[in-house]
């Protein structure tokens, strides 16, 4: 079975808890493994990279106590190389981050495998796919696209991004990698079919899942 999925050959839902109740996160997080989440998706902001302020390690940490599920922990930060070490020793199972900040990143992705996590590249949505692009990949273990501009929920999908997964996933396997598909920003049961189409292994979806009275129900929808 693929890290990312609890069940076989199934797409995994990863609920972003930046839609859910803050004041009962531990609670909320519960909700959705029993609801059949794969993983949760934390989106972690500095309100430098992005104009916006979320949590950091000691929730990751509070969370990682309360679920069994993978910690998926997106980092919308400027300095991830300072910052990747607390959330990996505080239970995060994968860590991504932006291709669009400066830096050593295959070398940073090779300290993330090394502390044990699986290392995630993600994509803006202005951000083309260059032959630069693709020589980082084997570093990786997932590509995360984003489908909405980072720094808040609760925004509409950008359909121009399925292009950059159908060619993600053709380099996948022309290259022969292993690497997963995410995307992050607009799914819902409406959008979800559209990125299933276009090659996602995983779905991130925050307002979708929170903001639904059936979380069981919407998950099932996303994925279907
Ligand atoms: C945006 C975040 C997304 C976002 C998804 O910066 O990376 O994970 O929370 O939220 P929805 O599903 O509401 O677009
Ligand atoms: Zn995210």
């Amino acid at each position: 079975m693929n890290w990312w999925q609890r069940v076989p050959a199934r797409t995994a839902v990863a609920p972003s808890i930046l839609a859910a109740d803050a004041a009962r996160l531990g609670e909320e997080v519960a909700l959705v493994e029993a609801a059949g989440a794969d993983l949760i998706h934390l989106d972690v902001m500095d309100g430098h990279f992005v104009p916006n302020l979320t949590f950091g390690p000691q929730v990751t940490a509070a969370l990682s106590r309360s679920t069994e599920l993978l910690l998926d922990c997106h980092l919308m930060v400027t300095r991830p190389e300072d910052l990747y070490e607390s959330f990996v020793a505080a239970g995060a199972g994968a860590v991504s981050f932006h291709y669009e900040v400066d830096g050593d990143r295959p070398g940073l992705a090779t300290e993330l495998r090394g502390a044990g996590v699986r290392a995630g590249l993600v994509l803006n949505p202005p951000t083309p796919l260059e032959e630069e692009l693709r020589a980082l990949l084997p570093c990786f273990d997932f590509v995360l696209v984003m489908s909405v501009n980072p720094g808040f929920g609760g925004q509409a999908f950008l359909p121009e991004v399925l292009p950059k997964l159908s060619r993600l996933r053709q380099w996948r396997e022309e290259d022969g990698l292993d690497l997963a598909l995410e995307i992050d920003g607009g799914i819902g049961p409406a959008t979800a079919p559209l990125a299933i189409e276009a090659g996602a292994d995983i779905l991130v979806a925050g307002s979708a899942v929170f903001r639904s009275s059936d979380y069981a129900a919407s998950i099932a929808a996303i994925r279907s």
